[in-house]
């Protein structure tokens, strides 16, 4: 990576850290964000391979920028390097936000769970407060929105992952904030749920989680927290078994950029303009 700090003279300087990141549209968001405040702002991708995240930082601290976004692999990395956390960084041992204090201390955020509940409440008008929430996965992307979940006080979260111990695990860690469970992947359930979102990769590979139909009412509110031009496997689902809504996570991707865009900038954007834009392409 070479970057040379005279060249950012004038503009704001942030980017976007993981691997592969090619595809990541967080550039397009935050250039849109920035718009809307006539900020000069450079933002750009820059491909770095696990176990090569503190050099990066490191090089771009020199280089004058004011904050990184994160994405895969490179999330647990990022909340390891970093000197102090946000709670839902802690709380989900990943970040996908770095700034730095005026001292220069690396300081680590997670704002996918903010996104996620901020797309849910403000964006689709799901009030989570009091309802019952089936979380699909037990990797990295389900802890990162477990906490702000638990925070919107749901009757009851249930984490369900194909590999049950990964649930059990993360149900555990996360008990301290509120009314958590776990589900084997094939239960089936005696009453179906308020909310289900797939924290799942399983988008990725055009797959569908398992998951019996019985977590599907003719309330339930579908969410895929992946997003991709053409509807989701997951999202087909829930409306092939007769879900109220099924929702894909580009409204989440746009709200936890707006999150990152506030912590770094203090300028609260505009998120409904700049996702109507992004769903044009
Ligand atoms: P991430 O950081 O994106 O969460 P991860 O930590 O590798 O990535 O976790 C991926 C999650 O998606 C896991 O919960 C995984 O289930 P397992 O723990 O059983 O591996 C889940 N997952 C991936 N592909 C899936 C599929 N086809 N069906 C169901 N779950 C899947």
């Amino acid at each position: 990576m070479t970057i040379t700090s005279d060249f950012f003279l004038g503009a704001r300087y942030c980017c976007i850290l993981g691997y592969p990141v090619s595809h990541s549209r967080s550039p397009q968001i935050h250039r849109l964000f920035a718009e809307q405040f006539g900020m000069a702002l450079r933002y750009e991708k820059i491909p770095v391979a696990l176990g090569a995240l503190s050099q990066a930082v490191d090089t771009l601290r020199a280089a004058g920028c004011c904050g990184i976004n994160i994405t895969v692999p490179l999330k647990e990395e990022a909340y390891r390097l970093a000197a102090a956390s946000a709670p839902q960084a802690a709380a989900a041992h990943a970040a996908n936000t770095l700034w730095w204090t005026m001292e220069g201390e690396l300081i680590a955020d997670n704002t996918d769970g903010t996104g996620l509940c901020r797309d849910l409440i403000e964006n689709h008008q799901v009030d989570l407060r009091g309802r019952r929430i089936l979380l699909l996965g037990a990797g990295g992307a389900a802890a990162g929105v477990i906490k702000p979940l638990l925070e919107t006080a749901p009757e009851q979260l249930v984490v369900s992952n194909r590999t049950l111990n990964r649930a059990q695990a993360l149900s555990s860690r996360f008990a301290e904030y509120g009314p958590i469970e776990w589900a084997a992947a094939d239960a089936r359930f005696e009453r179906s749920f308020d909310v289900v979102v797939n924290a799942t990769s399983s988008s990725i590979t055009d797959e569908l989680p398992v998951l019996d139909k019985s977590a599907i009412g003719a309330q339930t509110v579908c969410y895929d927290m992946f997003y991709a031009s053409t509807q989701t496997p997951f999202c087909a689902w829930g409306q092939d078994v007769g879900a109220a809504h099924s929702f894909d996570g580009l409204g989440m991707l746009v709200e936890q950029a707006a999150a990152a865009f506030s912590i770094w900038h203090g300028l609260r954007p505009d998120t409904a303009q700049v996702l109507a834009a992004m769903r044009l392409g």
